[in-house]
């Protein structure tokens, strides 16, 4: 059997671009208006056409492209605002316009004058209701689908409010608005709201109720999902939660809370969830307002797991630490973040991804050296691992071995350079030299304690990967009685990658002559 149906209204492009710092043009909107079509939202508020031209221009060229979704438009219970709305409306399929005021006393005694609305609260009180009214029937010349928003529900007076929601059914509204304008409401207070209004408006069967909740106090989604619980069948949400202060609620958690919960909520939404990432991603960026990488759902740590403990769990069961599959929002596969806590199981996962299989011992050794890079940096990516894996395949036997290395340098000191190297046999030499630069020092110390002296014929250093705690990848070139060698090293240190390359490619040629001896040996 289907589930009852709760509608998304999007107001991204009304409420989210009220936030501060945030201006989209005409055809962003538009761009935006698209991708929520795409994603499935059932109503598009596309803007308060009286605002300005611009706001009026884009419900116009909103409402004449987009096809499926209803397209809404905000006044307030205001005749020109009424008449600009039904104008830019005009060439909707399906169009609604979303009407209202304030309603609780802070609003009605701090926004209506004397001369206006009469003295009294009560007065003024009276006479929003007539406004309401008024504004109801007279948007109904537009549209039969009339929303009524009563501002500042959170705060007002509970029978005051059952009032005007009467009154406003009457007049003609489909849709009643409970906005929680402030962020003041608590999910059970909320939620008891929504269940009042449904047990005290005598004629509530004639209209959707509409939660329309902000983030003031962190609890945007928490209260429109109360509200849900409680009978709401409509939400009013934005993408990423942008909106006036602290926001809206946030659509893809709101949404994916109800999928996800099915067994609490028992509804479902029309939404097209495998899109939330890619609509995310696209506000994100024509807003200019980045996503946190913790955020709920769209964020990109979302799905990234880094401790031993949980990369152990999702690499054997996806559920242990998954409540969503990533792909159901439209996000890339579970990511094993790979840092000094992953664990060896969560290397191995990664490297059988790369196509490297190594032995145990092979993956002892390797998971050492990965460890000493990882607790120098935050992150240690894919190019960091090939790196290491080249790195160790270049190892050669009967090594020279850089065991301790110490380098000065800076403006007015001469640059030294002091190195122990383990010596083929197991010997421990050490020795201490200057230079013209701190990589100089370094080579001098290591000629000095090695007794050998190639000639350095060339010598670079490039980042692996990106941060300031990348990985430094240094290679240099090295001649000895007209033959060449090369050597790498990678360190976050790029000093420490320098010396390694040196002693690398000393290496190498150690082991040349000692094969040609050999052979000679032989022969
Ligand atoms: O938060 C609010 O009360 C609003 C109304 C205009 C619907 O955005
Ligand atoms: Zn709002």
């Amino acid at each position: 059997m289907s589930k009852e149906k709760v509608m998304i209204f999007d107001t991204t492009l009304r409420d989210g671009e009220q936030a501060a710092g945030s201006r989209l043009d005409v055809r962003e909107k538009l761009e935006i208006a698209h991708q929520l079509a795409i994603l499935g939202v059932d109503i598009i508020e596309a803007g308060f056409p009286i605002s300005s031209p611009k706001d009026f221009e884009a419900v116009d060229l909103i409402s004449q492209e987009i096809v499926g979704p209803v397209i809404c438009g905000l006044s307030r219970a205001v005749m020109a605002d009424i008449d600009a709305c039904g104008k830019a409306l005009s060439k909707a399929k399906r169009s609604r316009i979303h009407t209202g005021l304030g309603i609780s006393d802070i609003h009605i005694a701090g926004k209506f004058s004397d001369e206006k609305y009469g003295k009294t609260l009560d007065e003024k009180k009276a006479k929003a209701i007539e406004m309401a009214v008024a504004a109801v029937k007279h948007a109904r010349q537009y549209t039969d689908s009339v929303e009524f928003y009563t501002e500042d529900s959170g705060r007002a007076e509970p029978e005051y409010l059952y009032e005007i929601l009467e009154a406003v059914i009457d007049a003609g509204a489909t849709v009643l608005n409970i906005p929680d304008t402030t962020g003041y409401a608590i999910p059970y207070e909320f939620g008891n709201l929504i269940q009042n209004i449904r047990n005290k408006v005598p004629n509530i069967d004639k209209a959707v109720i509409s939660a329309h909740c902000h983030d003031d106090l962190g609890m945007a989604v928490a209260n429109s999902l109360a509200a849900v619980r409680n009978g709401a069948r409509q939400v009013e949400c934005t993408i990423n939660g942008i909106g006036e202060r602290a926001g809206n609620a946030a659509m893809e958690e709101v949404v994916m809370a109800i999928q996800t919960r099915q067994d609490f909520f028992d509804v479902d939404t029309n939404i097209k969830t495998t899109e939330f990432c890619r609509t995310s991603r696209m506000v994100a960026d024509l807003l200019g307002f980045m996503v946190p990488p913790n955020k709920a759902v769209v964020g990109s740590n979302a799905f990234a797991h880094s401790s031993g403990i949980h990369v152990d769990g999702v690499l054997k069961k996806r559920e242990t630490y998954e409540i969503m599959k990533p792909e159901d929002v439209g996000s890339q596969k579970t990511q094993v973040v790979l840092t000094a806590r992953t664990g060896r199981h969560g290397l191995k996962h990664r490297l059988a991804e790369m196509g490297y299989s190594l032995s145990k011992e092979e993956l002892e050794h390797i998971y050492e050296r990965f460890l000493t890079i990882a607790d120098k940096k935050r992150e240690v990516f894919d190019e960091d691992i090939a790196a290491l894996i080249g790195d160790e395949a270049r190892m050669v036997k009967h090594a020279y071995h850089l065991e301790y290395l110490s380098v000065t340098s800076g403006t007015g000191t001469l640059p030294t350079g002091a190195v122990k190297i383990r010596f083929p046999d197991n010997q421990v030499r050490q020795a201490a030299a200057c230079g013209d630069g701190p990589v100089d020092a370094a080579y001098e110390a290591i000629r000095e304690a090695t007794g050998l002296s190639p000639k350095l014929e060339n010598y670079t250093i490039r980042a692996v990967t990106g941060g300031k705690e990348a990985l430094g990848e240094a290679s240099v070139r090295i001649s000895e009685e007209g033959k060449i060698y090369i050597g790498r090293g990678i360190s976050t240190d790029i000093i420490e990658a320098s010396a390694k390359a040196y002693i690398d490619a000393i290496n190498r040629m150690v082991a040349d002559k000692d094969d040609k001896t050999e052979l000679k040996a032989e022969v």
